[in-house]
């Protein structure tokens, strides 16, 4: 998710368990060969097999609408050792569209497959190409072409963000619209958009047909979503985490924040965190109340002090 989870959130993620894979927030192609230096920025676990400090395979994710410079860059990535390149045309923002990006793209089902053959034929085969779509730009009338397109050109697995591009983050995501596309694809689909909690996983798995999902804003907000979806899946009892739990990951993130951010950014990552979390902890509403008109390291170190020692004293 771009601007949300980079290589720091992902390493945070991933170790609390049960995340397949990861993807990296988009780089944006044009018409250029890109430098190495701006794959690696977007995915430093290139320097670790691609894999999270915890092993979580990550592919990298191109956004781009000329189906020359997607080969061409999946084929750099691929020789930077990216495990697996997805591509991203769903994204909704209006200066991606305008500029022959993302969701506009999928009103082009002939260009979708264009850009995935290229991309297809710039990798070796061991490296999978996958494509992320919404049902469409305007409404879902050309899904089944879109996924046909996608399967022709040899896409090794796709992911449905549920929604048009109109519908943008609206809820509800309409699920059940992916369960007309099995027959029109050979490689795994999944479902993602609007899946909060071990109940919306089953409903979606239920409405959509897919065996697997991704997961984006709800594990922002429950960070152990896809371990309590896998436990429950194989018949455990789970236990959520606590809120205590939480706090050392949101500690761990401010700590890399002073140490990689620009001072007057240190506190970003930690707000941006904290308002998806309070979703689901009533707690990370109180520390964002205390901390979101706060910007110096010290001022955020002592409130976040403050607040740890508190919960301390109501928990003891
Ligand atoms: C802030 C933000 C950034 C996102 N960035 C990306 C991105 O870089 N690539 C992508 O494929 N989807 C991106 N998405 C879309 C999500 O991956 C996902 O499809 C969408 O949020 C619906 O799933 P959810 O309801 O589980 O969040 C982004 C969404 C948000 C809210």
């Amino acid at each position: 998710m771009e601007g949300v989870v980079n290589a720091r959130m992902r390493a945070l993620l991933t170790a609390i368990g049960g995340i397949d894979r990861c993807i990296t927030e988009f780089v944006r192609i044009t018409d250029q060969l890109l430098p190495a230096r701006v794959f690696h920025r977007l995915c430093p676990e290139l320097e670790q097999g691609s894999r999270t400090p915890s092993g979580t395979p990550v592919y990298i994710q191109l956004l781009g609408g000329e189906p020359g410079p997607m080969g061409e860059n999946a084929a750099r990535a691929a020789s930077l050792g990216a495990i697996g390149i997805d591509t991203n045309f769903g994204c909704p923002a209006k200066c991606v569209n305008r500029h022959r990006g993302g969701s506009v793209l999928l009103d082009e089902p002939e260009l979708l497959y264009q850009i995935i053959k290229s991309m297809r034929s710039a990798v070796p085969q061991s490296v999978p190409v996958t494509a992320k779509i919404r049902l469409g730009f305007n409404d879902d009338s050309k899904l089944i072409d879109i996924v046909s397109a996608i399967n022709e050109a040899g896409a090794n697995a796709l992911t449905i963000h549920a929604r048009t591009k109109m519908d943008g983050y609206k809820p509800p995501a309409h699920w059940h619209r992916l369960a007309k596309v099995h027959n029109f694809i050979d490689v795994p689909v999944i479902a993602n958009g609007e899946i909060w909690n071990p109940t919306d996983f089953q409903e979606c798995r239920r409405a959509s047909l897919c065996s697997d999902v991704m997961l984006g804003r709800g594990l922002l907000a429950r960070p152990d979503l896809a371990l309590e979806i896998k436990s429950l899946a194989q018949g455990k009892e789970y236990q959520r985490q606590q809120w205590s739990n939480i706090l050392v990951l949101v500690d761990a993130l401010f700590s890399d924040s002073v140490a990689n951010c620009a001072p007057r950014h240190v506190g970003g990552p930690i707000k941006q965190w904290l308002g998806y979390l309070r979703r689901e902890y009533p707690q990370a509403q109180q520390l964002f109340e205390q901390i979101k008109r706060l910007n110096t390291a010290a001022d955020i170190s002592a409130a976040l002090g403050e607040h740890r020692g508190y919960q301390e004293t109501v928990a003891a």
